[in-house]
């Protein structure tokens, strides 16, 4: 399968957020990948609904958007209707993590799990067959920007694991400090999906970057 690049927005100019995203559209990149910060479940607050309502009627790839935000279940409903495809929740931040990977399905989307640097994949056996996508935050959420946290390397390796044992379809996404350093590692270790910000956003030529990730990542 090919492993697939998902730039993060929250990195993007938002003073040019069409033009950033009429760039990953024409770009080589994957999906959109939109994080949802709710200044609570992590200690800022990036955007909410109609940012991502605008992002929709300019976005023509997959949208990934990842909560961090406490008590999701309140706004299933609302970010099928904002056209989210992807919609992944904190383990951290769910009680009933199956009744939300549930609910998630029922709105037609796909269900995600993200998990903080602290939190053991093992955790998430249980429930690994009910999970399109487990996002291994490769920082603490909250910022773009931050140094890639060296122990994702083991934790990718050890849900890879977990998921081929359970005969699982699940996706493993990397979130924060991706860049081309350390892409081909990750993807050895078995993720599939790199998500990246600075490092596509912040670059001299994004579209060049994009390409330059893609192409390590399917080396
Ligand atoms: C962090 C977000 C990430 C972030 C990644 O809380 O979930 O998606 O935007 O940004 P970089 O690639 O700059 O670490
Ligand atoms: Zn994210």
């Amino acid at each position: 399968m090919k492993k697939l690049i998902a730039p993060s927005i929250l990195a993007a100019d938002f003073a040019n957020l069409q033009r950033d995203i009429e760039m990953v559209n024409e770009s080589d990149a994957d999906w959109f990948h939109i994080d949802i910060m709710d200044g609570v479940f992590v200690p800022n607050i990036s955007f909410g609904m109609p940012v991502l309502e605008a992002i929709n009627r300019h976005a023509g790839k997959v949208i990934d958007v990842h909560l961090m935000i406490v008590d999701p279940d309140r706004y299933i409903k609302t970010f099928a209707q904002l056209g989210a495809d992807i919609l992944t929740v904190h383990f951290e931040a769910c009680t009933h993590l199956h009744r939300t990977l549930q609910a998630i399905k029922a709105e037609g989307m796909r269900a995600g799990v993200a998990i903080n640097p602290h939190t053991n994949v093992a955790l998430l056996e249980d429930v690994i067959n009910d999970i399109d996508l487990v996002c291994i935050m490769s920082v603490n959420p909250g910022f773009g920007g931050q140094s890639f946290i060296e122990n994702t390397y083991k934790k990718t390796k050890q849900l890879k694991e977990i998921i081929l044992d359970n005969n699982a379809a699940t996706q493993i996404e990397i979130d924060g400090g991706v860049t081309s350093k350390n892409a081909k590692q990750l993807v050895d270790a078995g993720a599939d999906v790199l998500v990246a910000g600075s490092f596509v956003f912040k670059s001299q030529n994004p579209k060049e970057t994009i390409i330059e990730l893609k192409e390590i990542a399917n080396s």
